[in-house]
């Protein structure tokens, strides 16, 4: 018996770095998927395999996941323990990821992972409701990542656009806007961690800049709510520049996402960095009127793809 579940990446549409600070940040999952499919095995080991690499571990080591050979690999062997564990179990168990989301570059691949891997995992023994596996697929991802907010793994299981702060966690919004985005990704992979660190000397070190930076894109994400109800395009990509000057401010931007977003917004509505920067992808926001221009020119620069809203989120098939 297999069991498959599949769960998509994200982007940052505005407030990135700020949200850590309080300020609210709108997200949105995109339609590239990771799919996690599980079977039991008659092997007493825990197999994980993807494109990344293969890891085993013998079931009686699992007690230990400082043991894991590869790190990132750590989430699923903790998936496949808790499932264990909890299910009484005596089978070993193999996961297998597969991704349509490049890794490294802030598109939500982990979550996504952990999310798809945990319902495929237990999917084994029952299915869990979609709020039992966010919480499960938070506790795997911290494993790794211990600060991880849960934003990514929340929008990767319900899908569609969300509000996202520290106090009052997630809203989601109502609207169903069909976007369009290409998604530029530079090829400097970032480490989310280092970066935020990096963003925090710099606001210990000019702390009534950050604050009016800050002040700036409160602003910016009530309008760009505003602007989502209206679905209105033009609003929205002015507003992506002026979050992405923000962002450059605070010291996150680099010479190769300069020359994309400068290339994106000649043709698209706008364009910004997502996610942790320092490399990373750029976003920009097209419709079917400028699409073709911009792919044609950023294609030039790098590797790109389109991306949709995705409002599934978590899918079993
Ligand atoms: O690299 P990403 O896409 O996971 O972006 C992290 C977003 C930050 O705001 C920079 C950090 C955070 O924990 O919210």
């Amino acid at each position: 018996m297999k069991s498959i579940a599949s769960a998509p990446g994200k982007i940052i549409l505005f407030g990135e770095h700020f949200v850590v600070y309080g300020i609210k940040a709108i997200l949105c999952s995109i339609d590239k998927r990771i799919t996690a499919t599980s079977q039991f095995l008659d092997e007493k080991i825990i197999r994980v395999r993807s494109s990344l690499g293969d890891s085993v571990m013998d079931l009686n080591s699992l007690n230990n996941l400082e043991n894991v050979p590869q790190k990132f690999m750590k989430p699923f062997f903790y998936i496949a323990q808790k499932a264990i564990e909890e299910n009484s179990t005596k089978q070993g168990i193999e996961i297998v990821l597969e991704s349509e989301i490049p890794t490294g570059v802030g598109l939500g691949s982990s979550s996504a992972a952990c999310v798809a891997a945990t319902a495929s995992v237990n999917g084994l023994f029952v299915r869990l409701t979609k709020d039992e596996i966010v919480k499960k697929a938070i506790e795997a991802e911290r494993t790794i990542f211990e600060q991880n907010s849960g934003a990514d793994s929340s929008v990767s299981t319900f899908g569609g656009l969300m509000l996202y702060d520290l106090k009052n966690g997630f809203q989601n919004i109502s609207s169903r806007n069909d976007l369009n985005f290409i998604i530029a990704n530079s090829a400097q992979v970032h480490d989310t961690q280092d970066v935020v660190r990096q963003v925090r000397n710099f606001k210990e070190k000019n702390e009534d800049i950050f604050r009016k930076l800050c002040e700036q894109e409160v602003e910016i994400v009530n309008n760009a709510t505003i602007a989502l109800k209206k679905n209105d395009l033009n609003q929205l990509g002015s507003l992506m520049l002026k979050n992405y000057e923000l962002l450059k401010q605070i010291g996150i931007s680099t010479e190769k996402i300069d020359l994309l977003v400068r290339e994106a917004k000649k043709t698209s509505y706008g364009a910004k960095i997502t996610g942790a920067g320092g490399g990373g992808c750029i976003i920009s926001l097209v419709d079917n009127s400028n699409m073709k221009n911009t792919l044609d020119s950023l294609r030039k620069l790098s590797d790109c793809f389109l991306a949709k809203i995705d409002y599934k989120g978590l899918l079993y098939s």
